[in-house]
C-alpha cells in the first residue's frame, strides 16, 4: 500500500494565488461588464526587452542547424550565463566563482527544491508576513517552523531574536510582500546571528533589481562572511520580465560547509550540485541565451527602462495613498505597496471591498501570515492606464 506524505493535509486548501484567481474568475463571470484591474499577483505586463528576444531568436536558429544544435546541457547551467552573472555581481562588489552559480527555472522552484539538502529535523525561522512558498514547502516536509514578527514598529524588517534558535532562516529583501529592504547593518546582524548558531540563511533576492540606492544591499554577499552562512536565490522574473519565460539562479558559495552528525564536513555546493544533476536537466539553451542578454550592457539598459516604468507606477500609487492619508510600506525599492486597510477592515474584507466595489484585485495581507491581517498588497506591475484608473477609483471611493 502506498503511504502518502500526510504533511500535505497540514497545508491550506489551496495556494494563495490560486485561491485569489478562483475568486476573481467567479467575479468576472458574474460581472462580465466590469473592467477588472489586476494588482494582485506580482506578474509583469511589459514584453521582454528586444535584445533578449533577439538572443532567443538566434538561439532558436542555432537549434535548427546540425553544427550548432545542442542536446542536454549542463544541469547547473551554461558557462556563458555563469560568466555573465559573475560580471553582474562584480558590479555590486561581490566576487563569485562560476561554479558557485546554479541556473534554474526560477526562484520559486529553487526555494522548494533547496529544502532537499536540509534534514527534516531543522527548525525553520520565517518572518511573518512572508512569501507563502517558504512556509508551504517546509510544511510539506513536516518541519518545525518558528516565526518572527514584522510590524509597523520595525518597518516590517524583523531582526534576530537571541531567544530563538533556528537552523534555517528565510530572508527576503526587498521583501515580498511588504516591499521593505534591509540595510547593510541589519544584514550584518543577521549574518552574525547565523554564524553564531551555525544556521544557514536562505536569502531571496528576487526583487534586487528594484533597488536604486547604492547603500541598500542587492546581495547578502556584500556582508563579510555571508558566504559562510548564506545561499542566495534570485530570478529574472521581475528583473527582466521572465515570469512566463522562466529563468533564475541560486548561489551556493564554496565556503558554505556544515558538519554532519558523524563530524564530516559537508559542502553545500557539492550537495546542491548532486541534487540538481540527479533531479534536474537544466534550463533550455534558448532561454539561457535570452538570460545572458539580460546582463549585457544593452540588456541592463533596456531592462532598466522597463523597471523604471514600474517604479513610476509605484510613485503614482504612493501619491494617491498619500493624498488619502492611507499608511503604507514599500513602493520605493520594490514593486509592492503594503497598505494598511482603511476603516479597520480585515485584509479579506478589504480585498472583497476592492473587488466588488471597485473591480480592483489586490492580495490580502492575511494570505502572507497573521501579521498581514490588517494589510493588503498592491503591485506596480500593471499598465500605466490601469494603474492610473485604479488610483482614480480609490481616490473617489475611499
Ligand atoms: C507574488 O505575487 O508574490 C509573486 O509573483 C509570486 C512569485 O514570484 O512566485
Amino acid at each position: 500500500m502506498a503511504i502518502m506524505n500526510e504533511n500535505y493535509s497540514n497545508l491550506k486548501e489551496s495556494y494563495l494565488f490560486s485561491q485569489i484567481a478562483a475568486k476573481v474568475a467567479t467575479y468576472e463571470k458574474e460581472h462580465p461588464d466590469k473592467k477588472i484591474i489586476r494588482m494582485g499577483i506580482g506578474d509583469v505586463t511589459l514584453p521582454l526587452a528586444k535584445v533578449v528576444v533577439n538572443a532567443m531568436k538566434k538561439a532558436v536558429e542555432e537549434m535548427g542547424v546540425r553544427e550548432t544544435f545542442r542536446g542536454y546541457g549542463p544541469e547547473q547551467g551554461y558557462d556563458f550565463l555563469h560568466e555573465a552573472l559573475v560580471k553582474y555581481y562584480t558590479k555590486i562588489g561581490v566576487h563569485l566563482e562560476t561554479s558557485e552559480i546554479f541556473i534554474s527555472d526560477g526562484a520559486k522552484s529553487d526555494c522548494g527544491n533547496i529544502t532537499d539538502i536540509f534534514s527534516d529535523l531543522n527548525t525553520i525561522l520565517v518572518p511573518d508576513p512572508v512569501y507563502p512558498v517558504y512556509v508551504d514547502t517546509n510544511i510539506m516536509r513536516g518541519r518545525k517552523i518558528v516565526y518572527i514578527q514584522g510590524t509597523p514598529e520595525n518597518n516590517f524588517l524583523p531582526m534576530p531574536d537571541n531567544n530563538i534558535v533556528a537552523d534555517v532562516i528565510y530572508l527576503c529583501s526587498p521583501n515580498n510582500p511588504t516591499g521593505a529592504a534591509y540595510t547593510k547593518e541589519q544584514l550584518e546582524e543577521w549574518v552574525a546571528y547565523a554564524l553564531k548558531n551555525d544556521s544557514v540563511i536562505l536569502y531571496d533576492a528576487a526583487y534586487e533589481a528594484f533597488i536604486t540606492n547604492p547603500d541598500i544591499p542587492r546581495s547578502i554577499y556584500v556582508v563579510e562572511d555571508a558566504k559562510k552562512c548564506a545561499i542566495e536565490l534570485c530570478s529574472l522574473s521581475k528583473t527582466a520580465g521572465f515570469t512566463g519565460t522562466r529563468c533564475g539562479y541560486t548561489v551556493v558559495p564554496h565556503a558554505l560547509k556544515r558538519k554532519s552528525g558523524n563530524g564530516t564536513l559537508m559542502e553545500l555546493n557539492k550537495m546542491w550540485l548532486r541534487r540538481q544533476t540527479t533531479k534536474f536537466n537544466g534550463v533550455p539553451y534558448i532561454i539561457q541565451r535570452g538570460a545572458e542578454a539580460v546582463f549585457s550592457e544593452e540588456g541592463i539598459k533596456e531592462c532598466g527602462e522597463i523597471l523604471e516604468f514600474y517604479r513610476e507606477n509605484a510613485r503614482i500609487m504612493m501619491a494617491t495613498l498619500d493624498k488619502k492619508g492611507i499608511k503604507y510600506f514599500g513602493g520605493i525599492y520594490s514593486p509592492y505597496i503594503w497598505l494598511q486597510c482603511p476603516n479597520g477592515m480585515s485584509s479579506w474584507e478589504f480585498f472583497d471591498y476592492l473587488l466588488e466595489t471597485l473591480a480592483i484585485v489586490g492580495t490580502p495581507g492575511a494570505g502572507f501570515g497573521t501579521m498581514g491581517e490588517k494589510y493588503l498588497r498592491l503591485t506596480a506591475f500593471g499598465s500605466r492606464e490601469g494603474t492610473i484608473e485604479a488610483m482614480q477609483r480609490i481616490d473617489k471611493s475611499l
